[in-house]
């Protein structure tokens, strides 16, 4: 047996209206000048109204600000921003509202708040970063599952690839996932961030390295998300699929605490490159992966099938390969995702260069099986 190590989770509030226990909180965190950190798009929806209104009513002693910035692919100079503000207004506290972007923005800006000189190109995971300010998340979407990660994904000042800033002090002390929240999200990105998260089970379920308890959640994670997502692109009001989304998206967080595999290692640069969505890129990508994994390790998604609700119990690992990459090649298509690379604005003229961020990418290193350069250029070929 491998040698392993546990430790999660993360106190979490589930359902709907959960939100209005944020004000209760935050004293018991020693939080009084919270600094609210999200994305321009946010504001105008109904999860930034019920966040405003869960921080005012029976606390007068409490300003909090507004940090809202955050792009879609957060930058180093977003992070810099929050922290400047939160510390030019001393608050005490960090509260990140939306989706990977703003949650990850918001993780990231308590390390400038700690140390505002540091420049992010040379953070170092190795350095004392306790006593960071307490971070609570607020998802709208349901896909990152940021909300439980250690890390923060952030394009640091002068890059042209993300970099991943990772710490345990980085978790968040309190996550509220409140379906209310997310009933706004329009249907296109409820699937994209939804396949997002089904990407996170399948590949750190399938990744090598010994670490069962993640692979009890990812398999529970798809299950979910089979069952959810559907009626949540359908019917966005729909709570209970709204809710499964938000604990399936988490789950696929906490799994990937594990580690992911070559999906990711496509779609990082294809955000950083060509600017495609992170969960529309893994879900272009993903059964072109799934194809490569089964041919060199031939039953690898039986367990997958199965969650998915496949009969492939005793069917042979081809079969329960074949079926598996089937059924979620045809789920990624019925939740409207577009079938190809070029659909979004990939051409062939890129692929060199997102071989070679891709490579450089440590996410392949855990893939089930090796992966060269020249084979992840093929697979983004092949998703053109
Ligand atoms: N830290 C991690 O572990 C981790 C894991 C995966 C991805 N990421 C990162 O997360 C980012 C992607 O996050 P994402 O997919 O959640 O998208 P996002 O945070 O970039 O948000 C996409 C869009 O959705 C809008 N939006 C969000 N919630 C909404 C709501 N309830 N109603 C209406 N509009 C809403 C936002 O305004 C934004 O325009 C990428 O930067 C990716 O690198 C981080
Ligand atoms: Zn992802």
């Amino acid at each position: 047996m491998d040698n392993t190590c546990f430790n999660y989770p993360t106190d979490t509030q589930v359902g709907p209206g959960v939100i209005g226990q944020l004000n209760g909180l935050l004293p018991t965190l020693g939080v009084h000048r919270p600094l609210v950190v999200t994305d321009a798009g946010l504001l105008a929806t109904d999860a930034y109204k019920k966040l405003a209104a869960a921080l005012l009513p029976g606390e007068p002693d409490r300003d909090w600000y507004l940090f809202s910035d955050v792009q879609p692919n957060p930058t180093e100079a977003n992070t810099r921003g929050a922290a400047e503000l939160a510390l030019a207004n001393d608050c005490d506290g960090v509260i990140g509202l939306g989706g990977g972007s703003a949650l990850d923005a918001a993780k990231v800006c308590r390390i400038l708040i700690k140390q505002p000189q540091l420049k992010l190109a040379n953070y170092d995971w190795e350095a004392d970063w306790s006593g960071l300010l307490p971070f609570i998340a607020v998802p709208t979407t349901a896909g990152t599952g940021s909300e439980v990660g250690r890390s923060g994904v952030v394009t640091p000042d002068g890059a042209d690839s993300k970099g991943m800033y990772f710490h345990p002090e980085l978790l968040a002390r309190c996550v509220f996932l409140d379906p209310e929240l997310t009933t706004g999200l329009p249907a296109g990105l409820t699937a994209a961030t939804g396949l997002d998260a089904l990407t996170h089970c399948i590949e750190s379920f399938t990744s090598p390295i010994f670490q069962p308890m993640c692979d009890g959640i990812a398999l529970e994670g798809i299950r979910l998300i089979i069952h959810a997502l559907p009626t949540a692109i359908a019917n966005g009001s729909d709570l209970d699929a709204r809710g499964e989304m938000l604990v399936a998206a988490a789950m696929g967080g906490v799994a990937f605490q594990k580690d992911l595999g070559a999906t990711h290692s496509l779609a990082h640069p294809l955000s950083a490159i060509c600017g495609v969505h992170h969960g529309t890129a893994n879900a272009i990508c993903l059964p072109s992966v799934m194809r490569f994994n089964a041919q060199r390790q031939p039953g690898v998604y039986r367990r997958i099938g199965i969650a998915c609700g496949l009969d492939v119990v005793s069917c042979s690992d081809a079969d329960a390969d074949d079926q598996t990459i089937h059924f979620i090649d045809d789920f990624i298509r019925r939740c409207g995702m577009p079938p190809s690379l070029e659909e979004v604005g990939v051409e062939e003229q890129h692929i060199e260069a997102l071989a070679d961020q891709a490579w450089l990418d440590p996410c392949h290193q855990t893939n089930p099986v090796p992966v060269t350069r020249e084979d992840l250029k093929e697979l983004f070929l092949k998703a053109l």
